[in-house]
């Protein structure tokens, strides 16, 4: 028997398991209480649970362990996948479709020599949030000015370069001048904001002299506002997230964006990335080829352990992790 590698995901409950064999005593984070503000460790119990024998239909994913035992021929023997399962150590599931739409489980196809985490990043559900949520919605053309918020995240870092496969004059909007030099220099993006330095409107100008055509939102709140307010008639705004109202209260007052909409005619749409669950492979392999090309670069910011996955769940949130932020169970 030899070992695999389980990679959870520290953004979302999204996991990328090895299908296992033996019944084992699971670990898990439950909730001992909601969080209230900024998650605070005593919120979560870190609980160990006998798993019982899998019936037909169902399927044990653990960490540690190739070989496997399976009552669901739609999850073949030593393929891997990636689920819908929880902070968890292993789990019994059947793969059901969740009632949002999107599948419980989805087996991960071939990646040739790239690594099995990009399953969690960017081909995966993350990479398929930045092809479609982007693609679709903002429907970037050549020459066009496109601005991201949450630009050194997972989504924002591939919507950058995305937009820049599309011939777009790109500008990324990050929490610190590192991750402007990674997006800028690494990355080719073309220029950058810092949100808690710079004058934004300022630089917006500066960056956009024709004005933004598209704007990719992963943050919300008062940039939101900032960057609406300087679009380009029949401009496309693609909402993606709200990350910083995600750890208030009460929800953050922006400054109203209904007069730019209107005067500038502005399309502005939300979306969930299972709309496209249909097309789910289309977008791995496009990103898998951009990836293989040389054209889309990620990164992946890792913590070891299980034990450790509040804190590199908290660090994201504190915008510590460049591209993916991802939880190895050693
Ligand atoms: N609609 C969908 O289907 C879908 C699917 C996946 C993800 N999402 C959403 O997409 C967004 C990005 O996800 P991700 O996985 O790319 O995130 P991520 O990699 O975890 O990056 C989050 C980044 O957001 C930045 N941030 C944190 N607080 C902020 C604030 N108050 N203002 C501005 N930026 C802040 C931090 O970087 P800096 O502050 O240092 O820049 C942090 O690194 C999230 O809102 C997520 O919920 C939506």
């Amino acid at each position: 028997m030899s070992k695999s590698r389980i990679l959870l995901t520290a953004t979302n409950l999204f996991s990328n398991y090895h299908i296992a064999k033996r019944t084992l005593t699971a670990k898990a984070f439950i909730f001992k209480k909601q969080f209230d503000g900024f998650p605070k460790k005593s919120d979560l119990q870190l609980v160990e649970e006998e798993l019982p024998s899998i019936k037909d239909g169902e399927f044990l994913a653990e960490a540690l362990f190739l070989s496997w035992q399976v009552k669901n021929p739609k999850f073949p023997e030593g393929k891997y996948v990636v689920g819908d399962f929880g902070w968890r150590t292993h789990t019994i599931s059947e793969g059901k479709t969740l009632p949002n739409g999107f599948p419980g489980a989805w087996v991960v196809p071939d990646f040739g020599n790239l690594p099995l985490s990009l399953a969690l990043g960017p081909l995966g559900m993350i990479g398929n949030t930045a092809y479609f949520g982007f693609l679709e919605l903002c429907q970037p053309k050549n020459g066009e000015t496109v601005i991201v918020t949450g630009a050194a995240g997972a989504v924002g870092s591939l919507v950058g370069q995305i937009a820049k496969i599309k011939g777009c004059n790109v500008i990324g909007v990050a929490g610190s001048d590192d991750k402007g030099k990674w997006l800028t220099e690494d990355l080719g993006f073309d220029s950058f904001i810092n949100y808690k330095t710079d004058n934004v409107r300022k630089k917006i100008k500066e960056y956009a002299p024709n004005r933004i055509d598209c704007y990719f939102d992963n943050v919300g709140g008062e940039i939101s506002s900032t960057i609406m307010l300087y679009m380009n008639v029949h401009g496309r705004i693609s909402v993606c997230g709200a990350i910083s109202g995600y750890n208030e209260n009460t929800l953050p007052k922006a400054t109203i964006v209904q007069y730019p909409i209107t005067f500038n005619q502005l399309r502005m749409e939300g979306f969930m990335v299972y709309r496209w669950v249909d097309r789910w492979f289309e977008g791995i392999e496009q990103n898998k080829k951009w990836i293989e090309e040389g054209k889309l670069k990620y990164r992946e910011t890792v913590t070891e352990g299980f034990e450790n996955m509040f804190e590199a769940f908290t660090d994201m949130l504190k915008g510590v992790n460049f591209g993916k932020a991802i939880v190895k169970v050693t």
